[in-house]
């Protein structure tokens, strides 16, 4: 979620789990952590009801403790019955460590803290109101998406269930607050902090609003933006599990959430929340994850906020969908007008009607040195006069965008000029600002830096033009938007997919205009967090659509179907303005309705990944940890040979690497897919040999492998340690891409 915290978010998170690990070692015994616990039951150990598995966890825990120690005894905090063998519970160290030789014990480690990462857009996705994919789709019709998120808001006009089927038999949710129907049919409340709202933060409200908001006519903030909300699938069912308060999103209750959304029966999972990389069996999400997709259940996950600096991606795992974050063609326009009369375009979603175009006095507080003050940071301003001036402002410090202006404000600013820093480019947003103000690119603050650096007395305005449609240079991928290279499993390419994360208007708890509960409140936010749940809701269309398609099918048609080029035809560039790389936008931006169609599919069933996870070198109790059963790592595969639909090729001079893959036909049946030299890209020094240059079915459902070797030309120099590419399978309509990521060693 951008708009609250910034990006450097992560970074203090890092801190707070740091802090955490700190504690573990240096804890005096009274200090209780709360600690994921992993157990292995012995041979033939099986559970006739839940509350015996529980009885065999709480044997687990020390006896009370004794009337002379400062001791307090641990309490169980989650029981898990799904997503892992084990518990979550409040000990101290020295409790951890008393567990460790009792048989069945694996590991104890304290919780990791995650964070969350924050109408038009459907249609920007191609999907129109009873056209095409949407109404091929029934728009999601009997599907539940399961969100965890920071709660919802019941009783908001985007959970209307108007024209929205009961839940399937299936469904075996509750609601524990009032406000269930038939589209918000799941309400769950795994914190254990008290607020005032089931949502008091409004993340949970927008994400779910996203991925399956009913039809909202007049949607609108300030004015902008107006027309009929809707979520990606209209007619699907939300279940909503709180697992974080406004503070964080606790690794127990995440668990906790994933363990109810697999009982209750949901088919997709969306989560808006991400931590920084860790190996699979440590990681809550990914563990999470997998069990859900053992059940059948798609996954997509965040890829973070961390960007643009490299390899700073959360949920890195094969079997969850990585979502990125890119611009839509709508902009909220909000340019700045300077006393040498440049004009230069900026965004802002506030946009006072009344704001007079006069010039006004102009002042850059960070040209006194202090970097505090550059960014407008709280209590900066107070011993500089800003009063009655526009105020340019740098975004970042780990200052929100909003924070800024309402610093600005309390000084007596009656404008705010907010200009990126160099890294996030030409990434604007437009937020719900609390004064007139425009959100410009680096390059524009340098321009307005040398103006204010050229004259005694400058000034500036801000000239208000609404909403424009038709930005040809969209999507873009945006600043924030966390990139590989994958840390976790270096050999798959992560993010998978890029989707609208910036400035998306979906459902609020409360009005921002002035805070107060009202029947039709949106908001537009920006981040990763945004753009998981419209993959999330596409990936309910999907189901929709084809009901016997795993996971992994469903993955791999949002990502063979991409689109590598933005709507002006060009490739898509990122915030430098320069063609994005493979780590930005790894198979490039969702196309809903060419996912409908992929043609031809990778298909990956749950057990391939275990022969990849012990190749990553993990302990057949590692990966046991991560597959919720005894595992023995006989057999392994290097990560390249999982069937992903893109490729990592690490390779050394004059070596060749050969990549299996097997791809199932889910198009014509009489169909020949071929390979032509204008669908295959390479570097220079490399060479692809692919020996069944063609792909002949006869029926739906047939499976082909065919392998694909990579040359590198050892009389080739490489000044350079990655390069791109790409191929595609191509028959009539149908284009099956799949991009390379080359590691040159
Ligand atoms: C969630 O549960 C906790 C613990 O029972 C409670 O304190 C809190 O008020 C609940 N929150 C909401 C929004 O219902
Ligand atoms: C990652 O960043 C480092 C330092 O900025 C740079 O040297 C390296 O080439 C980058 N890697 C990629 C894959 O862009
Ligand atoms: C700005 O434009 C106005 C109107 O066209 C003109 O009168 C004024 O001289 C211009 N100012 C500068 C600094 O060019
Ligand atoms: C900068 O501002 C932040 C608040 O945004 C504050 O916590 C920090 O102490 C300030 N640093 C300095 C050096 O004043
Ligand atoms: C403006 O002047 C300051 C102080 O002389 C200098 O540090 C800064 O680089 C200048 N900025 C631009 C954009 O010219
Ligand atoms: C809040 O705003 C809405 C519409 O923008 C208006 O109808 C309502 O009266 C306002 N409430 C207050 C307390 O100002
Ligand atoms: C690949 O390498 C192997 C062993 O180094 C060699 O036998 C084989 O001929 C090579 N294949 C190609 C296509 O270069």
């Amino acid at each position: 979620m951008d708009t609250k915290r910034s990006p450097l978010m992560a970074f203090k998170l890092v801190l707070t789990f740091f802090t955490t690990i700190l504690t573990f070692y240096s804890a005096t015994a009274t200090e209780l952590d709360t600690y994921i616990v992993h157990l292995n039951p012995a041979n033939g150990q099986s559970f006739d009801h839940p509350e015996a598995r529980e009885t065999w966890y709480r044997s687990f825990l020390p006896p009370t403790a004794t009337p002379a120690s400062t001791e307090k005894h641990p309490t169980v905090v989650f029981a898990y019955h799904n997503v892992l063998t084990g518990f979550a519970a409040k000990m101290s160290a020295e409790q951890a460590k008393a567990m460790e030789t009792m048989e069945g014990f694996i590991s104890a480690r304290p919780q990791r803290v995650y964070s969350t990462q924050t109408t038009h857009t459907p249609n920007f996705l191609g999907l129109h109101q009873n056209l095409g994919f949407w109404g091929g789709s029934n728009y999601g019709k009997g599907i539940i998406i399961g969100i965890l998120d920071t709660g919802t808001t019941p009783g908001h006009p985007s959970f209307n269930d108007e024209g929205v089927l009961p839940p399937p038999s299936k469904w075996k949710g509750k609601c524990e607050v009032a406000g269930c129907n038939n589209k918000l049919i799941g309400l769950r409340n795994l914190t254990g902090v008290s607020e005032e709202r089931f949502d008091e933060d409004g993340h949970g409200t927008h994400t779910s609003s996203t991925a399956a908001g009913s039809f909202v006519d007049y949607a609108n903030v300030f004015g902008n933006a107006e027309g009929t909300a809707a979520g990606m699938a209209p007619l699907a069912h939300v279940a909503m599990y709180k697992v974080c308060s406004l503070e964080d999103c606790e690794e127990s209750a995440i668990l906790a959430g994933m363990d109810a959304a697999v009982e209750d029966g949901v088919d997709v999972l969306s989560l808006s929340l991400g931590g920084e990389s860790l190996p699979f069996y440590q990681d809550g999400i990914a563990v999470g994850a997998f069990t859900a997709i053992q059940k059948g259940i798609f996954v997509a996950c965040s890829a973070g906020n961390s960007g643009p600096f490299n390899s700073s991606l959360s949920n890195e795992a094969p079997w969850i969908l990585t979502v990125g974050a890119s611009t839509m063609d709508r902009k909220i326009s909000a340019a700045v007008s300077l006393g040498n009369n440049d004009s230069l375009d900026g965004e802002s979603l506030f946009q006072p009607k009344d704001f007079p175009k006069t010039l006004l006095p102009l002042v850059y507080p960070g040209s006194n040195g202090v970097q505090n003050t550059t960014w407008c940071a709280e209590g900066s301003l107070d011993d500089i006069d800003v009063k009655g001036k526009a105020v340019l402002c740098d975004r970042g410090g780990d200052v929100a965008r909003i924070v800024k202006g309402q610093t600005v404000k309390d000084a007596g600013g009656v404008a705010m000029i907010l200009a990126n820093e160099a890294t996030e480019g030409s990434s604007t947003i437009a937020d719900a600002h609390v004064l007139p103000a425009s959100h410009i690119s680096y390059k524009d603050g340098v321009a307005i830096k040398a103006y204010i650096n050229s004259t005694t007395s400058p000034l500036a305005t801000l000239i208000f033009r609404g909403t424009v449609i038709g930005v040809e240079s969209a999507p873009e991928v945006t600043s924030f938007s966390s990139r590989g290279p994958n840390l976790a499993s270096p050999g798959i390419l992560k993010p998978d997919i890029i989707g609208p994360g910036v400035s998306v208007l979906a459902a609020w708890p409360v009005s921002i205009e002035n805070n107060t509960q009202m029947s039709t409140t949106f908001n537009m936010m920006s981040g990763t967090s945004m753009s998981c749940p419209h993959l999330a809701g596409i990936a309910a269309l999907l189901k929709a659509a084809h009901p016997g398609w795993s996971p992994a099918a469903i993955k791999s048609a949002i990502m063979t179907t991409a689109d590598q080029v933005s709507l002006n035809g060009r490739p898509i560039e990122d915030e430098r303005k320069l063609p994005a790389d493979i780590f930005a936008v790894g198979s490039g931006h969702v196309n809903p309705s060419k996912a409908n169609d992929p043609g031809l599919v990778f298909d990956i069933q749950p057990d391939d990944y275990i022969p990849y996870l012990c190749g990553l070198g993990y302990t057949s109790q590692q990966v046991g940890i991560i597959a919720t059963k005894t595992v023995s790592c006989s057999e392994t595969i290097p990560e390249g040979q999982l069937n992903y639909p893109s490729y990592v090729i690490t390779i050394a001079r004059g070596q060749n690497k050969t990549y299996t893959r097997t791809v199932t036909n889910v198009g014509e049946a009489k169909s020949t897919y071929t390979i032509s030299v204008t669908n295959v890209h390479l570097p220079p020094g490399i060479i692809l040999e692919i020996r069944s240059p063609a792909l002949k079915f006869t029926a739906v459902n047939q499976k082909i492998t065919y392998d694909l070797t990579f040359v590198r030309d050892s009389k080739v120099e490489m000044n350079v340690r990655y390069a791109e590419g790409s191929m595609a399978w191509a028959y009539g309509k149908y284009l099956v891409q799949t991009p390379f990521s080359f590691v040159f060693v």
